[in-house]
């Protein structure tokens, strides 16, 4: 008998709206990117991001962050773990998960989470990126895609997307540009790594140049 040939398994988590979420889901729906959704995981009960799972009928679950603000605690880390090992996750998508990743949860999915952020890394790392770029002056801003490391927004980048600044931008209007980009961005991300297009070299990555500048 002939198996219909095992698909790239993602496990998606998030703790926001979801729009990075949807654009994924919608890109495999469409078949530009030959992966399924196996779990997706939020840390935030009511997020935009499990709503939109469950709409599409995928598998979708609060797991409880613990008692730390800005990462998870060792029991909240071993739930998240079993959840991924359970659904047999072959990459970890990050969607705007609001929580720091660390050890053990790195070590047992080494190289396989990759996270988008919204800013060229390395500047502006942390929070609200695109407001830091904008307050900063700078005149492009954008957005990246990378491995997930033991650092802070560190990882080595795997794709990035210029948006520029435009005079009388507002932190709100170019937040909106940068989604954009990341909406077509990550799919196309995710869909190479699902191909096994990229060839991750230390920091450098080879294999995959998707366009790198919006207007
Ligand atoms: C995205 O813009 C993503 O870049 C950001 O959260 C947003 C989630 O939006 N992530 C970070 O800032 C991570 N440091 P979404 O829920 O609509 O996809």
């Amino acid at each position: 008998m002939v198996h219909a040939q095992r698909r790239f398994r993602l496990g998606v988590l998030g703790s926001g709206k979801g729009s990075n979420f949807v654009a994924i889901a919608d890109a495999i729906q469409a078949g530009r990117v030959p992966a399924e959704v196996a779990v997706v995981l939020s840390d935030v009960e009511s997020a935009g991001i499990l709503q939109h799972a469950r709409q599409r009928g995928l598998a979708a679950q609060y797991l409880p962050p613990g008692r730390f603000r800005t990462k998870l605690d060792e029991v909240a880390e071993a739930s998240y773990l079993q959840a991924l090992r359970e659904a047999e996750v072959d990459l970890v998508v990050l969607a705007g998960f609001m929580r720091i990743l660390k050890g053990e949860f790195l070590r047992a999915f080494e190289g396989r989470v990759v996270n988008i952020h919204p800013s060229l890394l390395p500047s502006f790392p942390g929070l609200e990126a695109w407001r830091q770029a904008l307050d900063y002056g700078a005149k492009v801003a954008g957005c990246t895609v990378h491995l997930v490391d033991q650092g802070i927004d560190t990882g080595p980048i795997l794709a990035q997307r210029a948006v520029a600044v435009r005079d009388g931008d507002t932190a709100a209007s170019l937040h909106e540009r940068v989604q954009e980009a990341e909406r077509d961005l990550y799919p196309q991300v995710i869909g190479a790594l699902a191909r096994g297009e990229i060839q991750v070299h230390g920091r450098l990555t080879r294999g995959f140049r998707p366009p790198a500048v919006t207007e």
